[in-house]
């Protein structure tokens, strides 16, 4: 599914991150602007994408009507505004995570675009991981059998961010996955952390997650650990699955672990210990997988299950983060 759209493209925010993104969209679609407030991001990237126009101006990338999509990648607290006017131009939108730091924002920014008939597509980039897309088809085929509980780790002494929490900075790529493989929102919620760095901006947190069926998920999120951790386990009756992004080649692991119960041993539990097996996962870029299929919306139409998606996920960060301020 390479360059198969021709989709012109503005993208706002040419920092790190956004240096992934303009990379894929130079290739895939056909990048008309590229914008950032900083002068010297803006020369930078002007010299590698001559064909683009440079501004340090979003209204410029608005105002010309043969944008038809714009890329989000500034910092979180600006997201929402520049969501909102872009689809109030009629642009269809992709916004970096977390896409609002509220609900009722994100509410909004969905009811927009669903009445002006535009994407809203969320970068929640670990769905487009070919390495999630093995772990749902695990648990929707039943390989698992019923699936009990999911936990993440998402750990690093990395980038000590002063705008988001740990919930929110990395929280939302573990909240994105864990949502999408149960398939249900949670019905209770439950956060404790520290802001041992940052005043009010919280470094290690952990979380506790309780879905309607009876799952339950807890995820641990830091910036101050010895490890760093991309890890998700999930426990199924009959097996459990690892998903490690920290692996080069065994992403997934499949144990073939399970308690069970003889009907000869009158209620004992014993525990059955089988294979352990990696199932071959495409090394494909995720990232450019998530530009695809943004550009693949933009072209043939959709969208309103990633928006929704992308409701609920700032739903359960906002519930979240008033039990880590309880
Ligand atoms: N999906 C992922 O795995 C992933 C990874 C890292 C970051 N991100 C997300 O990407 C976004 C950007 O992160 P980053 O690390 O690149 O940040 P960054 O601070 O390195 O870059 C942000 C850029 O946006 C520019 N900018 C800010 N406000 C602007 C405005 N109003 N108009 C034009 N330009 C503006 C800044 O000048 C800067 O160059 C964040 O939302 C972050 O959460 C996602």
């Amino acid at each position: 599914m390479e360059a198969l759209t021709g989709v012109r493209v503005g993208q706002v925010g040419l920092g790190a991150w956004g240096a992934n993104l303009v990379r894929n969209l130079d290739e895939l679609a056909d990048l008309a602007w590229i914008c950032d407030a900083q002068e010297k991001r803006r020369d930078l990237f002007a010299r590698r994408f001559p064909n683009a126009r440079a501004t340090g101006e979003f209204a410029d990338v608005l105002a010309d009507p043969t944008v038809e999509a714009v890329v989000i990648a500034t910092p979180v607290p600006t997201h929402y505004q520049l969501a909102r006017a872009a689809l109030g131009a009629g642009k269809h939108v992709f916004v970096e995570k977390p896409p609002t730091m509220r609900a009722d924002e994100m509410e909004e920014l969905v009811q927009l675009a669903e009445r002006h008939e535009l994407v809203l597509m969320p970068g929640h980039l670990l769905l487009y991981h070919p390495g999630v897309g093995k772990l749902k088809e695990l648990i929707d085929s039943g390989d698992l059998g019923e699936v009990l509980c999911i936990y993440g780790n998402r750990q690093n002494l990395g980038t000590i961010r002063k705008d988001e929490n740990a919930l929110w900075s990395l929280g939302v790529h573990d909240l994105s996955v864990i949502l999408y493989l149960i398939g249900e929102e949670p019905s209770e919620t439950w956060a404790r952390g520290n802001a041992f760095l940052t005043p009010g901006v919280e470094d290690v947190v952990f979380c506790y997650l309780r879905f309607p069926s009876g799952k339950i998920a807890h995820l641990h999120l830091s910036w101050l650990d010895p490890h760093k951790m991309r890890k998700l386990t999930v426990v199924g009756r009959d097996k459990m699955a690892v998903f490690d992004d920290m692996e080069l080649e065994r992403k997934i692991t499949v144990y073939e672990k399970a308690p069970e119960q003889p009907a000869q041993s009158y209620g004992e539990w014993r525990t059955r210990t089988g294979d352990i097996f990696s199932p071959k996962i495409p090394n494909d870029e995720p990232l450019r997988l998530e530009m695809q299929h943004f550009l693949k919306l933009v072209r043939e139409g959709g969208g309103e299950i990633e928006a929704r998606d992308g409701l609920q996920v700032v739903r359960a960060l906002e519930q979240l983060t008033e039990s880590l301020r309880d």
